[in-house]
Parts: C-alpha cells; sequence; structure tokens
C-alpha cells in the first residue's frame, strides 16, 4: 500500500515544539549584551512635530540614545521619492523618522533605545513633543464626498472593476423586482497573538541576522537591503515561527526598520516589539460603504447588478482591495456595473487581511441576495442555483472546477436546511427567537512562483527546505505529507525547514496560495530526488526494478515497489547503500501553467449554514450552529484544513457580532485600541461547528489539486449569520457588527 498521507488527519509537525517551548518566535531571540527599544507614537492625527526634547529620557540610567527625524543618519531610502519594491502600491510608503510631517495618528516619531526594556519604555514617556496640529479628516461620511474613483489594477495586481457588461441601468429600470441598499462595514484590526517584534543580531563582522515577525523572509530582506544599501549577504532574515499574522505581516512593518536602523547606527543588537495598543497604529482592514442595486424578475432571476463600492485608504499610499468585482463573479448576470473607490482620509494605510476584500465584498453580495430571496419569495439555496455562475463572467473565462452546488447541497443536508422556517419570526422558544440562514463564500486561488530544495540522506532522512513562513497555517506539516507522499517516506523520517533567507525563495505566505505555490516546488523537488534513487535501485544486481520508469514504480513504506507486480520491489535502503554515501539533493522551482491555465480562473467555495438565537428582550445574538461546506480541491491535511476553516468561522462569527474599531473623529484616534474594548469571539461565544470537505479534482489549478484554505473559511460567515438574524428577528441590519443596539 502507498503511505497515503495526503487527505488523512496529521497532526502538526511542530506541535510539541510550539507547546513545549522550544518554538522560538521573534522576540524571544537573544544576543549579548542586547538593546531594547520602544516607541514614541504620535499624539496628533495630522501635522507637524515643532519641537522635540529627549533631554529628562536620556537621563534615565541605561538610556542609549534617542533617534528622532532630528537626529537619525541619512539613509537610501530618504533619496527616494518614487515608489519601494517592497510597497507595491501607488504612493509613497511611510518612512518612520523622515522628516517633521505626522501624517496618521500613532505614527512612530521616535525610538527610545536602553539597555533594558523597561528603561527604554521609561525614556519613551519622557520624550517631550510639540506639535503643530493641522485640520485632519478621519470621518468617512464626510470624506466620502471626495472619493476617487479606481481606474487601474495596481502595482500588487489588486484588479481594477472590469469593464461593465451589458446596461444595468437599462436592465434595472425594467425589472420587476428592484433592490437598493448600503451595506457598511467597520475598520478591523487583525489582532494576532504574537504582537510585531523584531530581533536585530549585530554581528562581529557587522553583518545583520535579523528575527523578523514576517509572511515574507525574503520580503523583510528585500526591504532591509534597499532601506540601508546592504547587500543580501549581508542580512539574513529567520522567521522560524509567527504567532498569527492574517495578513497583518505581509508587508514589512515599522518595527523591522527602527530596530534596524538602531542596530546599525549603535553597532549593537537591537530588540524592538510593539504594544498591542501600537498594533492599531498599523494596517487594518478599511471600512467600507457598499450601494448594491439588484434588477430581477419575479422569479428572482437576476437581470442587472450594480454595485459602488467605497473604501478608506490613506492619504500617502492609495490602497485598495477587490470589494465590488465580487458581486459580478458571484452569480450568473449579464447586465452588470461595477465601481470601485477610495476614501482617502488622515489614516495609516489599510492592509490585507484575511480575504481582503471578500470579506467585506461577499457579505454585501450574499446579504443582497438573501433579500431578494425575501423579496421574490424564494428559497435562499434555490435562488443561487437559479442564478448559478457556470463561468466567471468578470473574465469572460471557464473555472477550472467549481463544485459549489455540491457545497449547497452537503452543507443543507448535515445543517437539516429543511426544518427552516421561511418566514421571519415564526421560530421560537419562549423569548428565544431562532433563525436559520445560508450564504455562499468564494476567494481565489493562486499558484505564485516558488523553490524549494529535497535533501535525501543515505540513511533514509529527508530534509525539504523552502524560504517560506509558517503563520500558524500548517505549512510545515503539508510541506512533510507532499514529501513523505512522494518519496513514500513515514513522518518521523522528514525534517522541514523554512522561514530562513538562507533557503530557496518563496513566495509572501499569504493569498491562499502557499499550498499550491510552496507544497508544488516541494513534491516537484522530491520527484527530481526520487528520479535519482530509482536510477539506484534499478542499477543493483538483478533489481527488479530493472529499465523501470518513474511513472511505473511507486514509492511506499520505504521501498521502491513495481506498480504492474507490487512484490517486486527494492528497499529505500538498499537503493541507497548503492549511493556515493552522500545526501542527494535536488533543487525544484515551480509556478504557474499558463498554458494549462490559458482560459480559465480558479477558486474556492463555500456554503455556510448558520443558526442563531436572539433573545427577543435583550438582543442577544447567540451563534449555535455553523454548518461550511467548502470546495477547495485536493484536501492534503484533513485535520489542519478543518481548524483553519474553524478559525475562519470564529473569525465570521467576531466580524458578524463584534469586530470594530471606533475612531473618536475629534482626535482621530481608535478609541477601542485593546483586547478589553475591541471586541473578538471568546470561547462563550463559539458552539458548534461543523466543517466539510466536498470532493473536488481539479487538475488545472496547479500540479498537486489542492486550492488553499487560508481565507475561504471566513468569507461568507457574516452573511450567513445576518441571515440567520433576519430569519429569527424580521431585522435586517446592514451595517456591521450586529450589535444589540441596532436589533431592538
Ligand atoms: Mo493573507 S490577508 O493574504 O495573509
Amino acid at each position: 500500500m502507498n503511505t497515503h498521507l495526503i487527505g488523512t488527519d496529521v497532526n502538526r509537525i511542530d506541535g510539541p515544539a510550539k507547546v513545549s517551548g522550544a518554538a522560538k518566535y521573534a522576540g524571544e531571540f537573544f544576543a549579548p549584551d542586547m538593546l531594547y527599544a520602544y516607541v514614541v507614537s504620535a499624539s496628533v492625527t495630522h501635522g507637524e512635530i515643532k519641537s522635540i526634547n529627549i533631554d529628562k529620557a536620556m537621563k534615565v540610567p541605561g538610556a542609549v540614545k534617542v533617534f528622532t527625524h532630528k537626529n537619525r543618519p541619512h539613509l537610501p531610502w530618504f533619496d527616494r521619492t518614487y515608489l519601494d519594491e517592497d510597497a507595491p502600491i501607488d504612493g509613497s510608503p511611510l518612512r518612520p523618522l523622515y522628516d517633521a510631517r505626522v501624517h496618521h495618528n500613532g505614527q512612530p516619531i521616535a525610538l527610545a533605545v536602553a539597555e533594558t526594556f523597561e528603561a527604554a519604555r521609561y525614556m519613551a514617556t519622557l520624550v517631550s513633543i510639540e506639535y503643530k496640529a493641522l485640520t485632519h479628516q478621519t470621518d468617512m461620511a464626510i470624506a466620502i464626498h471626495e472619493a476617487e474613483k479606481v481606474k487601474k489594477t495596481n502595482r500588487a495586481g489588486i484588479e481594477a472593476p472590469p469593464k461593465l457588461r451589458g446596461n444595468s441601468a437599462e436592465a434595472y429600470a425594467a425589472a420587476a423586482i428592484k433592490l437598493d441598499k448600503e451595506y457598511h462595514s467597520p475598520t478591523e484590526f487583525h489582532n494576532p497573538m504574537e504582537l510585531f517584534t523584531t530581533t536585530v543580531v549585530y554581528n562581529s563582522d557587522e553583518t545583520l541576522t535579523i528575527y523578523d515577525k514576517t509572511q515574507s523572509v525574503s520580503n523583510s530582506q528585500l526591504y532591509v537591503t534597499n532601506i540601508f544599501g546592504y547587500s543580501k549577504d549581508e542580512v539574513r532574515v529567520e522567521s522560524p515561527f509567527v504567532g498569527g499574522a492574517f495578513g497583518s505581516a505581509l508587508r514589512p512593518q515599522h518595527q523591522l526598520f527602527l530596530a534596524t536602523l538602531a542596530a546599525k547606527v549603535l553597532k549593537r543588537s537591537v530588540r524592538l516589539t510593539l504594544t498591542r495598543d501600537q498594533m492599531f497604529t498599523l494596517c487594518h482592514r478599511p471600512e467600507t460603504l457598499q450601494e448594491i442595486r439588484l434588477g430581477a424578475d419575479t422569479d428572482g432571476t437576476l437581470q442587472a447588478i450594480h454595485t459602488e463600492t467605497f473604501q478608506v485608504t490613506s492619504r500617502y499610499e492609495n490602497y485598495f482591495e477587490v470589494i465590488a468585482n465580487w458581486s459580478g463573479l458571484s452569480y450568473r448576470c449579464d447586465n452588470v456595473t461595477m465601481e470601485e473607490s477610495t476614501v482617502a482620509m488622515d489614516t495609516v494605510t489599510p492592509g490585507d487581511m484575511r480575504a481582503p476584500g471578500a470579506a467585506q465584498g461577499v457579505w454585501a453580495i450574499e446579504t443582497a441576495m438573501d433579500e431578494l430571496a425575501v423579496a421574490t419569495g424564494r428559497d435562499p439555496i434555490e435562488l443561487r442555483l437559479q442564478n448559478y455562475a457556470d463561468k466567471d463572467q468578470n473574465h469572460d473565462k471557464k473555472y477550472s472546477s467549481k463544485e459549489l452546488k455540491e457545497c449547497y447541497r452537503q452543507g443543507a443536508e448535515l445543517f437539516d436546511w429543511t426544518r427552516r422556517k421561511s418566514k421571519p419570526r415564526s421560530n421560537r422558544r419562549g423569548s428565544t427567537l431562532i433563525g436559520h440562514g445560508m450564504a455562499g463564500g468564494v476567494w481565489e486561488s493562486p499558484q505564485m512562483p516558488a523553490a524549494a530544495k529535497a535533501s535525501l540522506s543515505p540513511d533514509g532522512t529527508l530534509t525539504v527546505a523552502s524560504g517560506t513562513s509558517d503563520i500558524g497555517t500548517g505549512t510545515y506539516t503539508a510541506m512533510a505529507i507532499l514529501a513523505g507522499e512522494t518519496l513514500g517516506l513515514p513522518l518521523d523520517r522528514i525534517i522541514v525547514k523554512l522561514g530562513d533567507t538562507e533557503l530557496p525563495v518563496a513566495p509572501l505566505e499569504g493569498g491562499s496560495w502557499t499550498i499550491s505555490s510552496v507544497g508544488t516546488a516541494v513534491t516537484e523537488a522530491c520527484k527530481a530526488v526520487s528520479k535519482k534513487v530509482l536510477k539506484l535501485a534499478a542499477g543493483l544486481d538483478n533489481s527488479p526494478l530493472k529499465g523501470a520508469s518513474l511513472k511505473e514504480v511507486e514509492f511506499s513504506e520505504e521501498r521502491i515497489l513495481l506498480r504492474s507486480d507490487r512484490s517486486r520491489f527494492v528497499s529505500l535502503q538498499a537503493a541507497l547503500a548503492a549511493g556515493d554515501g552522500k545526501p542527494i539533493v535536488e533543487k525544484a522551482k515551480s509556478g504557474p501553467s499558463l498554458l494549462k491555465q490559458h482560459g480559465y480562473k480558479s477558486f474556492t467555495h463555500s456554503a455556510v449554514f448558520a443558526e442563531v438565537e436572539v433573545d427577543e428582550d435583550f438582543g442577544t445574538v447567540s451563534v449555535c450552529r455553523i454548518v461550511s461546506a467548502i470546495a477547495g480541491g485536493r484536501i492534503i491535511n484533513h485535520e489542519a484544513a478543518r481548524s483553519q476553516i474553524i478559525g475562519g468561522i470564529v473569525w465570521g462569527i467576531g466580524m458578524a457580532l463584534q469586530e470594530e474599531a471606533v475612531t473618536d473623529h475629534q482626535l482621530g484616534r481608535i478609541m477601542n485600541h485593546n483586547f478589553a474594548e475591541y471586541h473578538t469571539p471568546v470561547n462563550a461565544d463559539v458552539h458548534d461547528i461543523e466543517v466539510i470537505f466536498v470532493p473536488e479534482v481539479d487538475d488545472i489549478v496547479n500540479p498537486i489539486g489542492a486550492k488553499g484554505l487560508g481565507e475561504i473559511g471566513l468569507v461568507g460567515v457574516a452573511a450567513a449569520i445576518g441571515n440567520a438574524i433576519y430569519n429569527a428577528t424580521g431585522v435586517r441590519v446592514r451595517k456591521l457588527p450586529i450589535t444589540l443596539d441596532k436589533l431592538i
């Protein structure tokens, strides 16, 4: 039998290291004689620093230096007014300590450095700053009047809305059923458990070893080399473990720049950790307003979709996400207009946060579809099936696979959708209203260029390596599974290395593309090794594998077997013994096959079902059950996949009911910048969650057929919950989060 690791339940191979504390995170690396730094954040939202006095701070015992825009060294970065490679967004990235200007509240404006953390923190409180405050705007309701249309796809490949198709205005005017609603979603923050930390080790030869919290060591390395003028061999970045990131660590954050600056100038090792409240001065999911008009026949057949979307961005970078486009993708409709606008305000630049754009865009369209179901008296699933998109009309391309119908079917069956009462407020237990709702989810499944290395030692131990990250998603384990399956090795014979710029370059861990990209590279590197092993095995005296091709054999349980007669095999040990005593090392580079994928688009899909209980007197909501049926191609590690989707669902509960960063517009500052006041689900908010993966075979998406599951788990959850709340209460809330004040 084959080793068959793929698709089984495999415990994380990095689990023991994590629970025992052996796994080291960026803030846990030490260097002798290390200094500690602490950021001083701007307390105005827009303005200039008039004076900055560090005298008192420098009197603190252990004080080493306070960096400000006045005393910072000149750096290559400060000469560039053009875009940096690390920031593929139109605009100019914020350069801390560049000049006296303040662009957003909480902007780092000084860095206190001391012999101890406590001293640095105390120093930061003693830096006295005088500002010339200028007027600011942080209120989207006002700033929206100066919104600007997104006209072109940005440098990062974030798509502008596709050209309109048909004539949505005419079709809408002629439609029997018209819906015209506004959907509003708030600013949300990633809030990973691990704070942003960088430990810069200043080596005796003046090179740097940097331990960074990042979703890409090579991106951090590129950033440091560009900014400080180092060569690549002078800067090694390592990030073996990451305590959650969700997109917040795609771009290097300020602590990497500031810690490196301090280390370079002071010629000492430096650690800088941001505080929890400083985490609320960084990237976040932008606030959005979405206007959706749906025109349909009386039976619910869509005739027109018009989506106009507004999203907040900063004044110094025109960051945007794909929000409007999901409405034209999700359902078949020939008359579609999608418009995307950015609303620049005096805020920090937003950033990718788990399913950026889709989290908000799909919430709106899936809520609107529920409203259409109500308006036409159709069952929400039937309505969706009636408007099912068999191709991607946005790009006029076929889907490489789309088992969404099966998600609807299997999800509905497990959830027992038939017991739903379509009339709101008709299902109750005492003063508790019960509601059932559903929604669809969609996310893209791209493959990026990636490289990996596989090294098989003479003793049969395999090391696979790629400079990717594992931000908690299970990359270590997935790499081991794919390597083990390819070479017929048990997991305890496999060592996985990642998170190091010395390893073959991998893309950022994001976009749900790590499994498709790094997974493919690992598989191909291992295949290359297997070819060499087969050659050794076939070359043995009286080898049963003589003349056999790779296709004719199978690697399983540390043997190489003839597929046509499995009793004929060579053990891996025997094959390796015939080698030269050195490891067999192979590198592979993989990337999307344009030939194979031509004419296709690939997406993951989900159908999410929610049951809620709403207390009629208090308006409190409990999400008692969620069923999520996922079509994500081939599942590599069933256990990790399920966990990943559950994590997304829990996040969806937060998005639906709790998460909201509230700005005091007078100050331009986030008020609830801590875990006490920025609410996310806790155990008591999370009840029954069931995940199913529907079979989906896809030979086009990438060679391993896995679509990636990092983000799909979240998409659609908030809509399913909101739709269930409507079903329970008859109240439609179009402004997230759905808090009790909006229900009563
Ligand atoms: Mo994800 S938001 O691409 O880390």
